[in-house]
C-alpha cells in the first residue's frame, strides 16, 4: 500500500503546502542495503564523568568504520549522523545537567536520519537508589528527543548490564546506529549476558542459520523472508494450504522451502518437528508471525471470534514451542521471536480477542525468557505499529490516515522495518538481547 501523502509533501508543491498549513511533514526515511555504510556522517560520542562504556563503544565504531568525534575536537558548524552518549557514570540525579551540556549545543547538529543513543545501567541493577533514580530519569530525556528532533532521527536507551559482553553491546549499535531501525525509536533495549557471537561478515549476519518463519505467505512474513535470506539465513517459509501459490513465489524467489500447514491442526507442532528434523536436523530461530484478526466490539463478538484469535496468535504458538523445545530442535544459541502489537500494549476498540493474544506474546517473552536462559535460547518479541499492510489498507481512511500519523516519523511503517528488527533479534550475535519488547512503531502515541 502506497502512503500518497508522504510521497506528496516531497514534491516542490508539497513543500510549500506543508510549510503554510502546518501539515505532518513525514520525513524520508533512509533504510538499509547491503554495503551500506552504517551512518551517512560521523558519530560524536559523548560521556559522562565515571562512565564505563566510552573504551568499548570507541572500539566497536571504529572497527565498524565509523568516524568518531568528540566535544573536544568538534566544530559548532560540524554535521553528524549520530550522537551517542555513555551515561553509566551517572549516579545522583544532580549528575543528569551534563546530558543538557552535551546535547543542548548539539540540538541542530543531526543529519536526516540521524541517530541518538544513550547508554545506561538498567535501574533494577543499581546498588543504590539514587543512582537508580537517576538512571530511570534517562528514559524521558530519549523519549522526547525522539519527539523532537525530527527529520528521521530516531533515539533510544540502551541499558547494558555491568556483565555484558562487547559482541552483544555491538550487535544493538550496528543496529540502531543502521537504517536497519529506520522506524524504531523512542525505546529502551536491554542488553545483558549471554552468548553472541560475531559474524565473519556483518552484511550477512545470518550466515548458516535455519531459521523457520510462519504466516510467511505474505504481509510482513513474506518480507521477512526475504530479509532473513538476504542476510544469510536458510529460510523455511510456513503458511496455511489456502495460500499455498504465494507461498511457494516466496520460498523460491529466496531459495528457501515451503511448508504447508494450518498452525491451528491439532498434529500441527508434531508435524512442523519432524519436518524440521528430517530436512534440517535442528531449528536455530523460530519466529511467529502468523496471525489473524476477527474484530467486534465484545459485546457483539461471539465466541468463534474470540477462539480463532486467541489460538492462531497464542496458543497454537506455545503447542510448537513446547513440542521443539522437548525434542531439543532448538539449540544452544537459538531464538524464538514472537511478534506482538502496539494493541497488545494499549489495547483498541473492538479488539479485545487481537490484544490479549497480544498482550500473551509479550507474556510469553517475559515468561520463557528466564526458563530459557540456562539453555543460552534467547526470547524476544517486536511490537509493530501502524505498518503498510493488506491489514492496515482495509481500515476505514479517516481511522488509517490518524493512525499513520500519530507517531514521531508522521508516516507508516513498511514491512521490511519489522523484518529488519526481527532479523536483528535473530542474529548470533545479538544472543545477550533477551526478555525485550521491542516496538516498531515510529514512536507512536498509542500505549506510550
Ligand atoms: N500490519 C500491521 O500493521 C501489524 C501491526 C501489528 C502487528 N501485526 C502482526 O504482524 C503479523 C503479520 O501481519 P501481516 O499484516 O503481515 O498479516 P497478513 O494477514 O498479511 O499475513 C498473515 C499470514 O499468516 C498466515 N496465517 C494465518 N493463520 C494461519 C495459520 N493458522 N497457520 C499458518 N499460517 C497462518 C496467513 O495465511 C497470512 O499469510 C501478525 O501477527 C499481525 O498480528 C501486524
Amino acid at each position: 500500500m502506497t502512503d500518497r501523502y508522504a510521497s506528496f509533501v516531497q514534491s516542490a508543491a508539497g513543500r510549500a503546502l506543508v510549510k503554510r498549513l502546518g501539515l505532518p511533514d513525514p520525513p524520508r526515511l533512509r533504510r538499509h542495503h547491503p554495503g551500506d555504510p552504517l551512518l551517512t556522517g560521523p558519530a560524536l560520542l559523548g560521556a559522562a564523568v565515571g562512565g564505563r562504556l566510552a573504551e568499548p563503544v570507541t572500539a566497536i565504531l571504529t572497527a565498524a568504520g565509523v568516524e568518531l568525534r568528540d566535544t573536544g575536537t568538534a566544530a559548532p558548524q560540524d554535521r553528524f549522523g549520530a550522537l551517542v552518549y555513555d551515561a553509566t557514570g551517572i549516579t545522583d540525579s544532580t549528575q543528569l545537567r551534563q546530558l543538557y551540556d552535551f546535547f543542548h549545543p548539539q540540538a541542530r547538529a543531526l543529519l536526516p536520519s540521524g541517530r541518538v543513543i544513550v547508554l545506561g545501567t538498567p535501574p533494577s541493577e543499581c546498588p543504590a537508589p539514587r543512582e537508580a533514580t537517576a538512571q530511570r530519569a534517562l528514559e524521558g530525556l530519549v523519549r522526547s528527543i525522539g519527539k523532537e528532533f525530527g527529520r528521521g532521527t530516531t533515539a533510544q536507551l540502551v541499558q547494558v548490564t555491568g556483565d555484558a559482553n562487547d559482541t552483544s553491546l555491538e550487535s544493538a549499535l550496528r543496529f540502531l546506529l543502521s537504517g536497519r531501525s529506520a522506524y524504531v525509536s523512542g525505546q529502551v533495549i536491554r542488553v545483558g549476558v549471554g552468548a553472541a557471537s560475531a559474524p565473519a561478515d556483518w552484511d550477512r549476519p545470518l550466515d548458516g542459520q535455519v531459521v523457520l518463519v510462519t504466516g510467511a505467505a505474505r504481509g510482513i512474513g513474506a518480507a521477512l523472508a526475504r530479509v532473513l535470506a538476504r542476510d544469510g539465513a536458510q529460510v523455511v517459509a510456513l503458511d496455511v494450504p489456502a495460500a499455498g501459490d504465494a507461498l511457494a513465489a516466496v520460498a523460491n524467489d529466496i531459495g528457501g522451502t515451503a511448508v504447508q500447514l494450518d498452525l491451528t491442526a491439532p498434529d500441527a507442532p508434531t508435524r512442523l518437528a519432524d519436518h524440521l528434523a528430517s530436512r534440517h536436523g535442528r531449528v536455530d530461530v523460530v519466529v511467529h508471525n502468523a496471525g489473524i484478526t476477527r474484530d467486534k466490539t465484545l459485546g457483539r463478538m461471539d465466541a468463534d471470534r474470540w477462539d480463532q484469535v486467541i489460538d492462531v496468535n497464542l496458543s497454537s504458538q506455545e503447542r510448537i514451542n513446547d513440542v521443539l523445545l522437548e525434542r531439543e530442535l532448538i539449540p544452544a544459541g537459538g531464538r524464538i521471536i514472537g511478534v506482538s502489537s502496539i494493541a497488545g500494549i494499549a489495547g483498541n476498540r473492538g479488539q479485545t480477542n487481537y490484544a490479549t493474544s497480544k498482550a500473551g506474546v509479550i507474556g510469553l517473552v517475559d515468561s520463557l525468557a528466564p526458563a530459557l536462559r540456562d539453555r543460552n535460547i534467547s526470547v524476544n518479541a517486536v511490537a509493530p505499529g501502524f505498518i503498510e499492510t493488506r491489514m492496515t489498507a482495509r481500515i476505514p481512511l479517516v481511522v488509517r490516515e490518524a493512525g499513520r500519523r500519530m507517531n514521531s516519523l508522521a508516516q507508516g511503517g513498511l514491512p521490511e522495518d519489522v523484518a529488519e528488527t526481527i532479523g536483528w533479534l535473530a542474529w548470533p550475535a545479538s544472543g545477550a538481547v533477551s526478555g525485550n519488547v521491542v516496538r516498531v512503531c515510529g514512536q507512536s502515541l498509542l500505549g506510550a
